[in-house]
């Protein structure tokens, strides 16, 4: 049976190559991001385009709530705002003690990151129920070991670690299937800014072969590439002090 896929983020990076490829597999994909231009793109390409800004509840409600049956929901949409904690580092000149400590990017990057997938998550939920289907949200390697500058950035991904393994027992009941998908670095506009260096750096095609292949094979976890996941994992889960001298290297860098 031809399946039928929302993703989120679908105008670039990994939500782009996962359309795509998903089009290209024959099936009914909904694509859902801001960017108009490329989101008539997708649609020349056969996909059902769908324009909204994810951080909006209510925009997110009215979009996405219609849809009838959905068998798989990916979601990719989210932004990366690293901040700079120094001792000389002031924000603006009617702010003398942040130091660099942003609690607005802290949030801009919860709000999006985690916002948009629980807008989204509520929106097609019957929808996925119908179709017994699975959604999967975009977690990262980052949440295994605490990063300086990445102080919002992976407090919102550990929250989605925690939501998605979460629902993997509350929506069993329901019959939705749930997974986390856990990449580690791919070369896309989002990474674009990083100036450190990547190792086992992936292209959106071979994350999106990972993501795919985990959906098919019905894996919780979807770690990818475990070169870097593997190691990741098991420094966060060693003593502190191991962790930390580890982390506060790459800061130091
Ligand atoms: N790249 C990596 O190395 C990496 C590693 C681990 C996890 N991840 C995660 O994987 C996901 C995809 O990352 P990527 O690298 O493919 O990122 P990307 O190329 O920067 O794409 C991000 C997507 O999110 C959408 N988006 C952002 N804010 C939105 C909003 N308010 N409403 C609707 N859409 C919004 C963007 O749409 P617009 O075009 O409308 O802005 C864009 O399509 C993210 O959740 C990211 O955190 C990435």
């Amino acid at each position: 049976m031809t399946k039928r896929i929302l993703i989120t983020g679908a105008t670039s990076g990994m939500g782009y190559q996962l359309t795509v490829d998903y089009l290209r597999a024959g099936c009914v994909v909904y694509a859902v991001g801001r960017n108009e231009e490329t989101l008539n793109e997708l649609s020349s390409l056969g996909a059902t385009s769908i324009c909204v800004d994810l951080t909006d509840y209510n925009q997110v409600i009215q979009a996405l709530s219609d849809i009838a049956e959905l068998d798989i929901v990916i979601c990719c949409a989210g932004v990366c705002h690293y901040i700079d904690i120094t001792p000389d580092n002031r924000l603006s000149e009617h702010s003398s003690s942040n130091f660099g400590f942003d609690a607005q990017k802290i949030m801009q990057n919860i709000n999006t990151n985690l916002g948009t997938l629980v807008y989204t998550l509520e929106a097609v939920l019957p929808a996925l129920k119908k179709a017994q289907g699975r959604v999967v949200a975009l977690g990262s390697a980052s949440a295994h070991v605490p990063f300086a500058r990445a102080e919002g950035y992976g407090s919102s991904k550990a929250a989605i670690h925690y939501l998605m393994q979460t629902l993997q027992i509350s929506l069993k009941p329901l019959g939705v299937n749930v997974s986390l998908a856990i990449p580690g670095f791919v070369e896309t506009p989002m990474t674009d800014q990083n100036n450190f260096s990547m190792p086992f750096l992936q292209t959106p095609k071979q994350a999106s072969l990972a993501i795919r292949k985990g959906i098919a094979n019905d894996q919780e976890i979807i770690a990818f590439p475990k070169q870097l996941t593997v190691p990741l994992k098991t420094l966060g889960v060693l003593p502190n002090s191991v962790w930390q001298f580890v982390s506060s290297k790459l800061y130091a860098k």
